[in-house]
């Protein structure tokens, strides 16, 4: 049977496929395939193995042809892939959704917490510029976490870690979730606010849900409007949850004191407004970019193929399957 790799991953993956006997087929490159060259690649194969810039629609599907039984998406979200269509076409749908990748983007986005109100970033560059003329009390004034509000947008396994190690901090730690979550509002000693009362009360605000239609610009411009003067946003999450145009706008009229985006509304596209200000951190989507994590999303996704070319279970089904 056929597996087809759609970028490069570690090779523990690659290694785990072939061990089980499949004919794998990598595009080695670290280039996204166009849509033409992507038909082509998948023609035949039994299992995709995609990453999350691979748009994986009816018009692939069929491309690879009614022997497709899996598409194993490398990553944590699966908004690339079409769920009703891969459900009509009988077709399973996987992600990787590894514990350690959920600890990495808590910690990245802990880091982008004291980078922002510390002003790491800003001074860096400063002191590489050759700006440093020597110690003054009141050049790059930041903040001190104690006692500031952080208000998680999404209280699922990132959002509780985050508000764990937040609460470490000396933050007073609310949060916001569709449907409230009595035991873990007690395990990290959490208040639950509605949405905008979240909004209204944080002083740095941490996105932390999965881009589906219901949360394409859950944070636009009517939800800025509704943050403190001085707050700090964050996005770890999908680049579509934060509407970028309203949030540059809120950063030139000095409504935002600053914003750590690790995610991007157009990726792999950074919005070029929001890299000519100077109280923003922008990073190329990196939040869980760790080796072992690396590898244990390998590991997953391969082990969905493994366990559905063998017509077995695999463990991380997505959609309704
Ligand atoms: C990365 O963003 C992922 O979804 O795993």
């Amino acid at each position: 049977m056929k597996v087809v790799v759609t970028r490069k991953i570690p090779r523990l993956g690659i290694d785990m496929l072939e061990d089980a006997g499949f004919e794998v087929v990598g595009n080695e490159s670290e280039k996204l395939l166009s849509r033409e060259q992507m038909k082509e690649f998948v023609k035949g194969a039994d299992a995709i193995l995609c990453l999350l810039l691979d748009k994986i629609d009816a018009e692939i599907m069929d491309a690879a042809g009614k022997q497709l039984k899996i598409i194993a998406n490398y990553g944590v979200g699966f908004e690339n892939i079409d769920l009703a269509a891969a459900r009509q076409r009988n077709i399973l749908v996987s992600n990787t959704p590894s514990l350690l990748s959920g600890q990495a983007v808590a910690e990245f986005t802990v880091g982008l917490i004291f980078s922002l109100l510390k002003r790491i970033v800003e001074g860096d560059e400063f002191a590489r510029k050759g700006n440093f003329g020597g110690w003054k009390p009141e050049i790059f004034l930041g903040q001190n976490l104690t006692g500031k509000t952080l208000g998680i947008i999404g209280l699922g396994g990132i959002g509780c870690l985050v508000a764990k190690m937040a609460s470490a901090f000396g933050l007073r730690v609310v949060y916001y979730k569709r449907n409230r979550d009595g035991e873990m509002e007690k395990k990290y000693r959490l208040e639950y606010l509605s949405l905008e009362n979240l909004l209204r009360e944080a002083d740095i605000v941490s996105v932390h849900v999965p881009l589906t239609k219901e949360s394409r610009h859950l944070i636009g411009d009517r939800e800025i409007q509704l943050m403190k003067d001085g707050a700090f946003l964050i996005n770890t999450s999908r680049g579509g949850i934060v509407d970028e145009a309203a949030l540059v706008e809120s950063l030139k009229k000095g409504k935002l004191a600053g914003a750590a985006i690790d995610t991007h509304e157009y990726e792999p596209e950074v919005n070029p407004e929001l890299c000519g200000l100077p109280n923003v951190i922008l990073t190329p989507h990196i939040a869980s970019s760790v080796k072992e994590v690396r590898d244990d999303m390998a590991r997953l996704a391969a082990l969905n193929i493994i366990e559905a070319l063998n017509n077995r279970q695999p463990p991380n089904l997505v959609g309704d399957k």
